[in-house]
């Protein structure tokens, strides 16, 4: 069995391809490197450095004949997205289109795709699950919602069976340390505040002190990256048994604040954090979280490695290897 991934040398990619590896397959990664490190990408995968928009590399890719593609390669900076949305309407929304229609071209019919919990936008209600109403705020958001409708299209005209994945906050690393560099600007919460910790920058804003939570910052649902990656893995079993399409929520039901966040980080690192309050962002949300039952009914999936100190103990880990590699923590979960 091979799995084309595409972004399979970024953040979450890196570590779906030892998931599937791990678990028997054969992997081929396509990533163009743009934001991704080819040292992340396991050395049993094959590794083709090219751009989904480019429809050859695309053709190269492909002609392996994966029994399946994992998409994951896009842009995800919604600050951004709004600046410079032509940027996502070319990486997210026509390499997306390409790739299908390069899928159809080529029979290739199962794909998993990396949708985003900003398809929500604002939530109505607590924690959200997947009849919540589609309402993204921000172009990034609008960018997975026009695939996940393109999905749909595609299936019904080309045959192509999907699943999208709809992640919540990604965090945290492989427990072994096998994806060994770190995010490049990341703009998420924890590896900020991981390269506080670790001196590379000073001090953590936090947006907002007064939001309607117990101790006024955001709350939000973080999701170990392994975790996810074994829901790939479920998707793709759940496409061969059933054939049928899926659009699911991926997260833990358990939300952090900012200053939780905080908090845990100087407990596992046992370094300070300095942090100061600034203005609320446009478009936050007080508080994001979902409920994985869904995922845990028709996947059988439920997050095993999405402890708030875990998570942190993994990346400590990632940035402290010689001091942190027999991290207590990272060995109990
Ligand atoms: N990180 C999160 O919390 C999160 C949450 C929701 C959804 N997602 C989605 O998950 C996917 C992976 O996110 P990530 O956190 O690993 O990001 P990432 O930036 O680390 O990984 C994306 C990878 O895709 C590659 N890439 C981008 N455009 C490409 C192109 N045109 N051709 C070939 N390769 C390309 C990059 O080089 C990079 O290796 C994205 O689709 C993102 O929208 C991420």
């Amino acid at each position: 069995m091979n799995i084309l991934v595409t972004g399979g040398a970024g953040y979450i990619g890196s570590h779906v391809v030892i998931e599937l590896l791990d678990s028997g397959y054969d992997v081929t990664v396509l990533d163009d490197l743009s934001l991704g490190f080819e040292e992340n990408v396991d050395r049993r995968a094959e590794f083709i450095e090219g751009n989904i928009l480019n429809e050859q590399d695309l053709e190269t890719a492909l002609s392996i004949q994966p029994d399946a593609v994992i998409h994951l390669g896009a842009w995800k900076a919604a600050g951004e997205s709004m600046i410079y949305p032509e940027k996502y309407t070319y990486n997210n929304i026509v390499a997306t289109l390409k790739l299908l229609i390069a899928m159809s071209k080529a029979g290739v019919s199962k794909i998993i795709f990396s949708s985003t919990a900003a398809v929500y936008g604002y939530p109505e209600y607590l924690p959200v699950d997947e009849l919540h109403r589609i309402d993204p705020i921000n172009y990034y958001g609008y960018t997975k919602m026009a695939i996940e409708e393109n999905l749909k299209w595609y299936s019904k005209l080309k045959g192509i069976s999907f699943v999208s994945l709809r992640y919540f906050n990604a965090a945290g690393y492989d427990a072994q340390s096998r994806v060994v560099k770190m995010e490049r600007n990341s703009q998420n919460l924890l590896p900020i505040v991981m390269e506080i910790a670790s001196g590379k920058r000073d001090i953590l804003e936090i947006f907002g002190s007064d939001y309607d939570t117990p101790d006024g910052t955001c709350i939000r649902d973080y999701i170990h990256v392994s975790d996810l990656a074994s829901a790939h893995l479920k998707a793709y079993n759940f496409l061969n048994q059933c054939g049928d399409n899926l659009i699911v929520n991926l997260g833990t039901g358990d939300g952090h604040s900012v200053l939780d966040v905080v908090k845990k980080t100087v407990e596992v690192t046992k370094h300070q954090i300095p942090y100061k309050f600034v203005d609320r962002r446009v478009g936050d949300p007080e508080s994001l979280t979902t409920s994985f039952s869904l995922a845990k009914k028709v996947l059988n999936w439920s997050p095993v490695h999405s402890e708030l100190r875990y998570i942190i103990g993994t990346m400590w880990n990632i940035l402290q290897p010689k001091t942190n590699l027999l991290h207590p923590e990272i060995e109990s979960s």
